[in-house]
């Protein structure tokens, strides 16, 4: 699915969804869970994200890729590999990749998906029978060419085992071996690379761009994405 525009017509009841927001939501996730962060709430709007104060939770996201004024953290995954966060409880809310996660509910699971654990969830969906929708959270109902790219890397890694019948699985693969040996470079004049280049947010792009750093799955249960070794 390369954009949430498109999610209705992938019925997700009964399948595996892996939610990709590449530049940063789901790499922000993965880092923080590797790296001590308990457990991470995601919520679709700002209030929602603020009610979780008083539970304790550190307060995360942004808009149109800008932390939310008087929140705790933005939504660089180094603000989650900080060490305020360890052992902490996080809520975020963001402006595509937590909108993603909450369309995704149908779901019979949701994990999440980066660079930073691609081969974690390549084994993880390599022990399932259920279908699987690789669900790109794109910019605002837009296509767009990072998280296009990690799901070309999945299905490049399940191809050998995985029926795969959809053309966009297909074109997401292409992609992804054409950008294989340099994915940072590949993706410098892609929109959200400029748009974070304008928000200081280039040392970002390079982390998010690194392949298996982590070896961990964080999978949504109930309201909490906690992290699960594959
Ligand atoms: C999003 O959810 O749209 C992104 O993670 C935006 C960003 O912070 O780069």
């Amino acid at each position: 699915c390369l954009s949430p525009a498109l999610v209705d017509l992938h019925e997700l009841e009964g399948k595996i969804v892996v939610v990709i927001d590449i530049l940063r939501a789901t790499s922000c996730i993965t880092a923080g869970l590797a790296t001590g962060v308990e457990k991470i709430v995601p919520v679709a709007t700002i209030e929602e994200t603020l009610s979780y104060r008083q539970k304790g939770f550190l307060v995360a996201g942004e808009r149109n890729g800008k932390k939310i004024e008087g929140f705790d953290l933005g939504n660089s995954p180094f603000n989650y590999m900080a060490r305020e966060c360890q052992g902490k409880s996080v809520v975020i809310t963001t402006t595509n990749g937590t909108q993603a996660i909450k369309k995704s509910l149908p779901a019979k699971e949701i994990i999440i998906g980066s660079f930073l654990n691609l081969s974690a969830i390549v084994k993880y969906l390599q022990h399932k029978q259920e279908d699987i929708v690789l669900f790109c959270a794109g910019w605002k109902n837009r296509f767009n060419m990072e998280d296009t790219l990690f799901a070309g890397a999945v299905a490049e890694q399940l191809a050998q085992e995985v029926e795969m019948n959809c053309d966009a699985s297909l074109a997401a693969r292409q992609l992804f071996l054409q950008a294989r040996e340099d994915i940072a470079g590949f993706l410098q004049n892609s929109s959200h690379v400029k748009r974070l280049g304008r928000l200081n947010g280039a040392e970002d792009v390079q982390f998010c761009s690194k392949i298996d750093k982590f070896d961990i799955v964080p999978i949504l249960q109930g309201n909490e994405i906690l992290p699960h070794l594959p």
